[in-house]
Parts: structure tokens; C-alpha cells; sequence
């Protein structure tokens, strides 16, 4: 079956950071079908052959894992055509589907690379094109909406004319390699499973942490902030993948529904509790490495007063036999000292210590790191001879490290094209369902509306630094503290 995938919004910054680089690497790894189509849209003017002179100009100033060529890159454009789009008229759509037909394509995907306020319309006008056929599928970019009531609008809206099954919800953050490592982990070893629950396990950190400010994209950001933009989506999808129970099978509805029990097992912050366990902050300016940065507040298409939150961090609970009592702190914001994503089990101390006990880091901890490298490490207690006489006889801490890149040499597969790959497969297992999406959004909204009813703005942080002081008080609270505290 002949096969194309049609990006919608194929100028905007997600196209040529990610999606078009993915579609490249896949083209270089061979996954992408020989016969294959690409084709971008969106509404600037202009014909194939400048659009692929943009992209080689935007792709030339990205990093890449192999070096750029020239000459893959036009055995790439070979597949890649350009049509300027507006997606207001019925006629666009009418146009797309004699593109379609011409091509001989039956299996089509349409990427949503575009705002999620134009996704009722786009899918309305596919549908009355007829390009909903069963070999046809959307991809939705997230945001899906802006909170419950508007994603679940969208929902319905997009599952009148297509069904569950053609609807591709993205998180790129499933795509990375590393939560695929920790499902193996999890479920492909048995040491861990024993272990894996409230009586051995203390507490969970999840940090995103990023160096990067809001760049050009203040203006999205404005609307969205940090809640809505990594909270709501990547850090709930990665707290299901460290807390479900084993799915049945790889199946992505067996997956799906362990994830779903448990976003619904979230214990729901009360709108009176947020100011207790919900820290919101916003970068003032500050220094990053040697590098002066900027205020959020004074970054492009950002007001001057904003209180959009750049910072957020979490103290969350799940109501579950496997879980209840264990504290998942979640974290992220931007303008932090560095990039970074990391899961931390925290495990709990040993019963009686017959050792004298390091003063510090002194219980067990499995990190699972994302980013920069994809790595887990073992935090154990060891005994150490070489040490000065009062340390001598004390336990110490020492890491058995698992660098993935010494084990399987360098990754080459990276997020978005991994998630392309499985969309070009049609499998659904790294894509969110509708009912996760939703459960995810019904646990954000009483933080959303404690938040637009009080004006007090968001603790002020310095850039470069981890955040406002309250989100360490979060965990010191209960005689944690975050990795950077220690
Ligand atoms: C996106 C957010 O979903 O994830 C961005 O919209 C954020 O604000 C990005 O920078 C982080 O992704 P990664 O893969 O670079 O950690």
C-alpha cells in the first residue's frame, strides 16, 4: 500500500526542529516506505524547490547525530513536495484529496503540526473530502486543548469523523529511548518487581529541567506555561510509567489501560490545598553558565506583568494498594542550571543499621536519567578502606552505572522519529489515548482554577538556579530533599 504522511503547519518551528529532522534520519535508517510521500503544507507561498532550499538552510543550523550530507538530503527531497495551504477552505481540502488520489496513496497520515484551535476544522474538512478513509490517520500535536472542557471538545469533535484507532495522540517524551529502557527494565527483569511498591520504596522524583528560556515561542508559552505544557502531558505520562502494574502484553491498549488506572488513582489536589502542595515560580533574569539571561517577563511576545508560570513543582500521592503513602514529587521549568530529565526511586532506609550510616545520600536510589544521556544508575552503600580514620569502618556511597551508549553504542534513534516510525506501523502502544488524556486534564483543572482565581503571582527564581526556595521546603517537609540539595 502506497503511503504518505501530509505535515500541516510544515513551516512552523515543530516542523524543522523535529519532525521533518525525523522524517530525514528515518529516510537515512531506511524506515521510511521506498514509494513514500511527504508533503508539507502550511501558508506561506512558495514552491518545492525553495522549501527545500528553507529546510536545508534551517537543518544546517541543527546537530546531528551523524553528519549532515548534502547528497542524502536530496535523495530525501526526492520524496518531499511543497503546496501552500489554507486550511480555512473546503477547497484546500478537495485539492489534497486529488493529490491523494493522483499519488495512488490508500495509507495517508495527516500531522497536525498546528494550532490545536484548527484541529475541529482540519479533521471536519478531511472527513467531507473523504480522506478519512480506514488507511487514514491524524497525529495531534499536543496541546490538545487548553484544559478539560476545551480537550474534550476537541475529542469529540475529531472522533466524528475519525475513529480511536486512526487518532494518534503524541507525547514525544514516550519516544525517547529511555522510557522504553524503563518499561524493559520494569517488566523484563524480575529483581525489580518485589521491590517496585510502597513497602521498599520511600519516595519518587521526576525532574524536567530545562537551560532553555521560552525562545520565540512566548506567545504560545503566555497561553500555555508550564502546567499546561509539561506537567499535564510528559511528566503525568512518565509517573505512569514508573508507578502501572505490568500490562498483559505490548498491546497498546494493554499499556494504555495501566497507564489510565493510574492517572485515575491521582489523588486530586483540592483547589484549598494547592498553596500546600503545588509551588509555582517565573525566571527573573540571572546568569546560565556565563551566560546572561533575561527575565521571562521581558522575553519577546511575553506582557510585562505576566504570571505565567515558568517553574512548577508537584507533591503528588496515588491512592493505590502499590502506591499509598509514597510521595512522587514532579518538577520542571525553565532557565534551570541545566538540562536534564531524570526518575529517582528513592528506597527506604535499611530497618537497623549495624554499620556506622554515610551522613548524607545515605539510602538507596535508582535514577533512570532521560537527558542528557540515557543511563540508570544504582546508588548502593559500600565499605571503604582507603578512607582517613574518622570515615574508616563508616559505609560510603558508590554507583553501578549503566551507560547505554558504552552497552549499545551510540543512539541513533531519536524521539520524534521513533513516534514516526510507529505512525507510519500504525501502532498505537507510544500514543495517548483519549481517556488518559482526559483523566490527565481532570487532575490538572483544580490546580488551573486555584491558580486563575488568586493573584498572587508565581515565586520569582533567578535564572540558573533550581527553581523558587518553597519547592526544597516541598520535600524537606517530610525529611526529603531534591538530588541537588543533598
Ligand atoms: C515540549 C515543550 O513538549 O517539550 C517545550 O512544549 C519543551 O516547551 C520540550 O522545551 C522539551 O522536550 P525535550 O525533548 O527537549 O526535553
Amino acid at each position: 500500500m502506497r503511503f504518505s504522511i501530509v505535515f500541516m503547519g510544515g513551516t512552523g518551528d515543530l516542523a524543522w526542529r523535529k519532525l521533518m529532522p525525523a522524517m530525514f534520519e528515518a529516510f537515512r535508517h531506511g524506515a521510511f516506505p521506498q514509494m513514500g510521500r511527504v508533503l508539507a503544507s502550511a501558508r506561506e507561498v512558495m514552491d518545492t524547490p525553495a522549501y527545500h532550499e528553507w529546510l536545508w538552510k534551517k537543518f544546517e543550523t541543527l546537530s546531528w547525530s551523524e553528519p549532515l550530507s548534502r547528497s542524502e538530503f536530496e535523495g530525501f527531497c526526492a520524496h518531499v513536495e511543497y503546496r501552500p495551504m489554507d486550511l480555512s477552505s473546503p477547497k484546500t481540502y478537495e485539492d489534497l484529496r486529488q493529490w491523494v488520489d493522483a499519488k495512488q496513496c490508500e495509507s495517508v497520515v495527516f500531522y497536525l503540526a498546528t494550532a490545536p484551535t484548527l484541529f475541529t476544522r482540519i479533521c471536519e474538512g478531511l472527513a467531507k473530502a473523504g480522506l478519512n478513509r480506514a488507511h487514514m490517520r491524524v497525529v495531534l500535536e499536543k496541546p490538545l486543548g487548553k484544559d478539560l472542557q476545551t480537550a474534550r471538545e476537541i475529542n469529540s469533535a475529531v472522533s466524528q469523523h475519525f475513529s480511536e484507532r486512526q487518532i494518534f495522540r503524541i507525547d514525544h517524551y514516550l519516544g525517547k529511548q529511555s522510557v522504553q529502557n524503563l518499561m524493559a527494565l520494569r517488566f523484563g527483569n524480575s529483581i525489580f518487581e518485589p521491590v517496585w511498591r510502597r513497602e521498599s520504596i520511600s519516595h519518587v522524583q521526576i525532574t524536567l529541567a530545562e537551560e532553555l528560556g521560552v525562545e520565540a515561542r512566548g506567545a504560545y508559552y503566555e497561553q500555555a506555561g508550564a502546567l499546561r505544557d509539561l506537567v499535564q502531558n510528559h511528566l503525568l505520562q512518565l509517573l505512569c510509567i514508573v508507578a502501572m502494574e505490568p500490562p498483559a502484553n505490548e498491546e497498546a491498549d494493554s499499556i494504555r489501560d495501566e497507564k489510565l488506572k493510574v492517572l485515575r488513582c491521582l489523588r486530586s489536589i483540592q483547589p484549598h490545598e494547592v498553596s500546600q502542595y503545588v509551588v509555582r515560580g517565573q525566571y527573573r533574569a540571572g546568569v546560565i553558565g556565563t551566560q546572561a539571561v533575561a527575565a521571562y517577563v521581558d522575553e519577546k511576545n511575553v506582557a510585562h506583568d505576566s504570571i505565567t508560570e515558568t517553574y512548577v513543582a508537584i507533591r503528588a500521592e496515588i491512592d493505590n494498594w502499590r502506591w499509598a503513602g509514597v510521595p512522587f514529587f514532579l518538577r520542571t521549568g525553565k532557565r534551570l542550571p541545566q538540562r536534564g530529565a531524570e526518575i529517582v526511586i528513592n528506597f527506604r532506609p535499611v530497618p537497623h543499621p549495624i554499620f556506622p550510616m554515610p551522613t548524607v545520600n545515605a539510602n538507596n536510589r535508582l535514577v533512570i536519567r532521560l537527558q542528557p544521556e540515557d543511563t540508570i544508575e544504582m546508588h548502593l552503600l559500600s565499605k571503604a578502606s582507603n578512607r582517613s580514620r574518622a570515615e574508616q569502618g563508616r559505609l560510603v556511597p558508590v554507583k553501578l552505572d549503566l551507560d547505554f551508549r558504552e552497552a549499545f553504542g551510540k543512539q541513533t534513534v531519536e524521539g520524534y522519529e521513533r513516534l514516526l516510525r510507529k505512525v507510519i506501523a500504525g501502532r498505537l502502544d507510544l500514543f495517548v489515548r483519549f481517556d488518559e488524556q482526559e483523566a490527565a486534564w481532570k487532575w490538572v483543572a483544580p490546580i488551573q482554577q486555584a491558580w486563575a482565581a488568586d493573584p498572587v503571582p508565581p515565586r520569582p527564581y533567578a535564572a540558573g538556579t533550581w527553581g523558587p526556595a518553597a519547592a526544597s521546603a516541598l520535600t524537606a517537609r517530610e525529611n526529603f530533599s531534591w538530588p541537588e540539595d543533598q
